[in-house]
């Protein structure tokens, strides 16, 4: 699979799904932008990335930071071919306790985050291009304390079958991704121990089929197929990246 001469946007691309995706997408020979909040760990990517990958340090819940984004990628970067809507977070909200900001915090980041993406990056994307959203495995299940987390990525999912249908006239296809545990940062309490999180993961990897949670290139994977022409017939679709989590 190669991307020479392709152009391709990773929002949250600073740490774990997308910063792999990122790799992948250079490795295979496409220009790269990022985006984060941390302007640490957006400079950190940057040194692993190689300096020729653009870094924009923007909020996507934020309109004028979208705004700041889009005219960084304008005058350096369009047109864009490959728009991966990864940013995103993942808090608890048990219904006995979960409170306004944390419901605020999910829904203007995962939600209202990859709505108003797309529509920052669509003028300056290439006809026929491809945008991959970031959903969950949780879209399809009910998982205690997780109800806020769920719905944001349920509507992430439907995003991908609207947009799809609403930009077939400029053959735009708008595709998703849902991973089920993958280790990353963000399963990473704070103070926890490596040896904390190693024994979380393996007992969230017992409750998986195939034993043991996923990586984050086997994620990447997917969103290369999906941004790749080799996927051209698959519109509005969802690849499901879990470990069978959700079917068996
Ligand atoms: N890991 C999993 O098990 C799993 C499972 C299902 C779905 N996902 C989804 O995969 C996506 C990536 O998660 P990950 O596991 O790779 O987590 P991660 O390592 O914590 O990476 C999240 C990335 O998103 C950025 N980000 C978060 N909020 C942002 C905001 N408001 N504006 C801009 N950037 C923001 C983070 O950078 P800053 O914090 O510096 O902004 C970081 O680059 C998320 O949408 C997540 O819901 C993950």
């Amino acid at each position: 699979m190669t991307f020479d001469g392709r152009t391709a946007l990773v929002t949250g691309g600073s740490s774990g799904i997308g910063l792999a995706t990122a790799r992948m997408l250079r490795d295979q020979g496409a220009r790269v932008a990022i985006t984060g909040r941390s302007a640490q760990r957006l400079a950190a990517a940057r040194r692993e990335l190689g300096e020729e990958v653009l870094a924009i340090r923007a909020d996507v819940s934020s309109l004028a930071d979208l705004a700041r984004m889009r005219a960084a990628l304008e005058g350096a970067f369009a047109p864009i071919d490959i728009v991966f809507a990864n940013a995103g977070v993942a808090l608890g909200t048990p219904l006995a306790t979960a409170d306004e900001a944390t419901y605020n915090a999910i829904m203007d980041t995962n939600v209202k985050g990859v709505f108003f993406t797309v529509q920052a990056v669509l003028p300056l994307m290439r006809d026929g291009g491809s945008i991959i959203l970031n959903t969950s495995w949780l879209n399809q299940v009910g998982t205690p304390g997780r109800a806020i987390l769920s719905a944001s990525k349920a509507a992430v999912r439907s995003f991908a079958r609207t947009m799809s249908a609403e930009l077939l006239d400029r053959k735009i296809r708008v595709n998703a991704v849902s991973p089920g545990s993958i280790e990353t940062p963000i399963h990473r309490g704070k103070g926890q121990t490596e040896e904390d999180f190693r024994a979380y993961a393996a007992r969230v990897g017992s409750q998986v089929p195939a034993g043991r949670m996923g990586r984050p290139e086997e994620v990447a994977a997917a969103v290369l197929f999906l941004a790749s022409d080799a996927s051209a017939y698959m519109l509005g679709a969802e690849i499901v990246i879990d470990g069978g989590r959700s079917e068996l």
